[in-house]
């Protein structure tokens, strides 16, 4: 079984009585023009391959199926709140997404669709599964600047620097890193704002390892190395249970653009 993902990039303006279309599905097409609602839909899909292609799906089919069937969904929502002055909430939006769930359902063939992830921004996603098309998924990152030293007292210097590298300067290092919250919501849970996560993930973590030493101002690593294996797991432990009605789903950290480690139970 194969899973095939694509992104389809479109921009919704509501500042403009007819559509422009564009020639750029890289930057987003229709393109918006101007000032705009940018959006990108992660399509999803699982299955086997067509023999004779090599394909689960033909992505040209997923644009086209998003383009033809999915741009309007939104479109005429954005524009009708904007006119009326409405909030869409995420809840709304997840609604919305659930719409976009049974237009595309059947546009696939054999392949079945099973995950649909809207980015509002580049950092912001609300998603929803195959498994619980009802439950969604709210996902935003979060950065944090902080130093650390790996090491371990039980070893000599020279096992230190063997296992740890450069990671063990005694005096330290620092890393730019951005943490992914994810939490899974159930339909009906009217409640959920972003301001109220974001205000929960800041309290609980981001403001306990933000331009801090991890191994010094943080109890929990005095005697654990803060591994960015570790920096997830503190994380998680930090946030789990916190989000009211909402369950965490999962927590990931990277310590680099090429290093990051997901932590859930
Ligand atoms: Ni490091």
């Amino acid at each position: 079984m194969h899973k095939l993902v694509r992104a389809v990039r479109f921009s919704v303006n509501p500042f403009l009585a007819v559509p422009t279309t564009g020639f750029n599905s890289y930057a987003s097409k229709p393109c918006g023009e101007g000032l705009s609602f940018y959006l990108n839909l992660w399509v999803e899909v699982i299955g086997g391959l067509d023999p004779d292609t090599g394909f689960v799906v033909n992505v040209n089919r997923i644009d086209r199926s998003v383009r033809r069937f999915v741009v309007s969904i939104f479109d005429e929502r954005i524009k009708k709140s904007f006119d009326m002055g409405e909030h869409v909430s995420i809840m709304e939006i997840c609604g919305i997404l659930r719409r976009v769930w049974c237009v595309l359902g059947d546009k696939f063939g054999s392949a079945k669709l099973s995950r649909l992830r809207l980015q509002l921004n580049p950092f912001r996603t609300v998603a929803i599964e195959s498994e619980d098309i009802e439950v969604f998924y709210f996902s935003e990152k979060f950065e944090f600047a902080a130093m650390h030293t790996l090491w371990n007292d039980k070893f000599g210097d020279q096992k230190n620097f063997e296992l740890f590298g450069k990671c063990a300067n005694p005096a330290g290092h620092g890393h730019n890193y951005v943490v992914e919250v994810t939490v899974q919501k159930p339909e009906g849970d009217e409640g959920f704002r972003i301001v109220d996560f974001e205000k929960v993930v800041d309290a609980e973590f981001i403001s306990l390892v933000d331009h801090k030493n991890l191994n010094v101002d943080v109890p929990e690593f005095s005697g654990k190395n803060p591994t960015v294996e570790n920096v997830a797991a503190f994380a998680w432990h930090r946030l789990a249970g916190k989000f009211g009605a909402g369950e965490l789903s999962s927590v990931t950290v990277w310590e680099t653009d090429r290093t990051y480690c997901t932590y859930k139970e």
